[in-house]
């Protein structure tokens, strides 16, 4: 059997590496539009689309951006509404040399049959919203479902999470765009580190077998892991050298070193907490680029100076380019608090 390469495979694998360059990492903007309306809501701001456009163009207009953030990933909404400063959001940060991603799935719905677990929807009619993307700029995609401990995960669950996940990459890799894998455990629960390590281990294990029966191209894909953390109701705390000790295990015992880059989720981590394991982690060289794709750890300092305030606008994106430039120096080993 002969497959078919993806006619963009040189591009992918230059996108991942310019996504995965030293000191830069990823910035996670790809709240729905129910999620931002619930962070609107905490600054007390109506959930329209001035409100949240406003705010968008907030995050990604700070002079400087691009020495700290190589990519950033969007909404659908964001990625075709423009800037208040009317230039089209994918050319100015392509400008800034910030690759434009995109969020391409529809969200978690009821996996029936399992323990009350979920799958993620997506799939009918990703290959042409995927072609539409990259025309308009965009080069890489996430696709983000959630594996839950406390309630199994059961294999039925963790099966479909693969299998979803395997599917999306090959389809993006085929539409010229970098899929970004992220099977993320939720924190929830009182279990330990070890079971947290346990089931990456599983998830994962599953996730490479699926993308390799998908022909899925290693070298130009990104994964967007949860580190292995103690569950966030488990009385037994973890330091940032625990996290990153059990973390790189489970990376080198599951991910080949040809993929180019792991860019992390914070998952509700605290702002300097997600520093500080970043950090750990990039005390020795790793075969892989290891950095940051947060949101939150990015964002909320800066979304609580904003306060939905044109006033506070300087000041909040000054909050981002901390974060930002924190981190940056976490993906070097280099950070200190
Ligand atoms: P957090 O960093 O807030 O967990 O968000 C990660 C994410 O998947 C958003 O793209």
């Amino acid at each position: 059997m002969v497959v078919r390469a993806s006619a963009y495979a040189d591009e992918l694998v230059k996108t991942a590496k310019t996504v995965a360059s030293p000191g830069r990492g990823i910035l996670a903007m790809d709240e729905s539009n129910a999620t931002c309306g619930k962070r609107l809501a905490s600054i007390g701001l109506e959930n329209t689309e001035a409100n949240r456009q406003a705010y968008r163009t907030l995050l990604v207009t700070p002079p400087g951006l691009g020495n700290y953030i190589s990519g950033a990933i969007l909404f659908e909404e964001t990625s075709t509404s423009r800037l208040l400063m009317g230039r089209r959001l994918l050319t100015s940060l392509s400008s800034r040399v910030i690759v434009p991603g995109i969020k391409v799935d529809k969200g978690l719905v009821p996996l029936v049959g399992s323990n009350d677990e979920s799958w993620c929807q997506g799939l009918d009619g990703l290959a042409s919203r995927e072609a539409a993307y990259y025309q308009q700029g965009a080069r890489f995609a996430k696709w983000r479902t959630v594996v839950s401990i406390p309630n199994g995960p059961s294999e039925l669950a963790v099966k479909e999470a693969a299998w979803g996940l395997a599917r999306y990459a090959a389809i993006s890799q085929d539409n010229g765009l970098v899929p970004i894998v992220e099977p993320e455990s939720h924190v929830d629960g009182e279990h330990g580190i070890e079971r947290t390590f346990e089931v990456a281990q599983k998830v994962w294990a599953e996730t490479f077998f699926y993308m390799a029966q998908n022909n899925v191209m290693f070298e130009g894909i990104l994964l967007k892991p949860s580190m292995v953390t103690p569950g966030a109701e488990c009385k037994d705390r973890a330091t940032p050298e625990e996290v990153a000790s059990y973390t790189l295990k489970l990376l080198h015992r599951r991910i080949p070193p040809s993929v180019p880059g792991i860019m992390f989720l914070s998952g509700g981590q605290s702002v300097v907490e997600a520093t500080l394991n970043l950090n750990a982690m990039n005390q020795a060289p790793n075969p892989w680029h290891v950095s940051f794709s947060y949101a939150r750890a990015l964002q909320n300092t800066c979304f609580k100076t904003w306060g939905g305030r044109p006033e506070n606008v300087a000041a909040a994106q000054e909050a981002l380019l901390l974060r930002a430039k924190a981190n940056s120096l976490a993906q070097l080993g280099k950070y200190t608090s």
